[in-house]
């Protein structure tokens, strides 16, 4: 992944120690750090996440990403990738956004880039692991493409999407020609047909 995007309003920079003062005012505000052990209260928490995603990028290519406003520079918030309940091959999106800068779609806008960036490198399938009441979370995933694959038992829904469904449609068709012993002649997926080209982009 790049570390280093934008989008129509955003700049995405993948998160460094640089970025820990102000990345702790957005964890250590009880209005937008509502997840997970937040808020955190100590310094060091937030200096622990930063490195946990550095390694994550350093030895698994996963960015997780300080969204700043591109016209001021205001750190709004965060979204990225990180292996969480699932795995690096099948990792999980995440966003956060400050209390003040709520429902102006700037979650959406980052996790359609991010989204868009799995898919250039290559990772098959996303996945989002959201409580039952995070409605805001929930409409995001939906308007991201992706859907409820299970719930565990807890109740956390795990959503999915499918980056590569024409790759995954090759293997069922090679996985059903080997079991009925059928040679069959697959398209290569590095190229690309026009229909692949007409594909929406996630989230669009
Ligand atoms: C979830 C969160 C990232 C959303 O950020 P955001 O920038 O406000 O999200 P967006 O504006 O891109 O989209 C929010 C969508 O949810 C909708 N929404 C927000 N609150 C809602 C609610 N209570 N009920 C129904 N829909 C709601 C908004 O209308 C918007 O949909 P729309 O674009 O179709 O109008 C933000 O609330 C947050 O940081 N929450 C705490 C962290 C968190 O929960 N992260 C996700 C963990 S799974």
């Amino acid at each position: 992944m790049s570390p280093s995007l934008s989008t129509r309003r955003l700049k995405l920079n993948a998160f460094t120690a640089d970025d820990a003062v102000e990345l702790h005012a957005l964890f250590a505000d009880p209005e937008t750090h509502t997840i997970g052990s937040g808020p955190f209260t100590a310094f060091e928490q937030t200096e622990r996440w930063i490195a946990a995603r550095v390694t994550a990028q350093h030895d698994h290519g996963l960015c997780w990403y300080a969204l700043r406003c591109s016209e001021t520079g205001l750190l709004v918030g965060n979204c990225g990738m990180l292996k969480g309940r699932t795995s690096f091959e099948e990792p999980e999106i995440g966003y956060l956004i400050r209390a003040s800068h709520r429902s102006r779609g700037y979650a959406t806008e980052a996790a359609t880039a991010v989204l868009e960036q799995c898919q250039a490198a290559g990772i098959r399938r996303v996945w989002a692991s959201i409580r039952p009441h995070n409605t805001a979370s929930r409409h995001i995933a939906t308007r991201l493409g992706m859907h409820v694959d299970h719930t565990d038992n807890d109740g956390l829904l795990f959503y999915v999407i499918d980056l590569h469904p024409t790759d995954l449609a090759d293997q069922q068709v090679r996985r059903a020609s080997q079991i009925v012993g059928l040679k069959v002649t697959v398209r290569d997926p590095g190229v690309k047909s026009p229909k692949d080209c007409c594909q929406d982009s996630p989230g669009q």
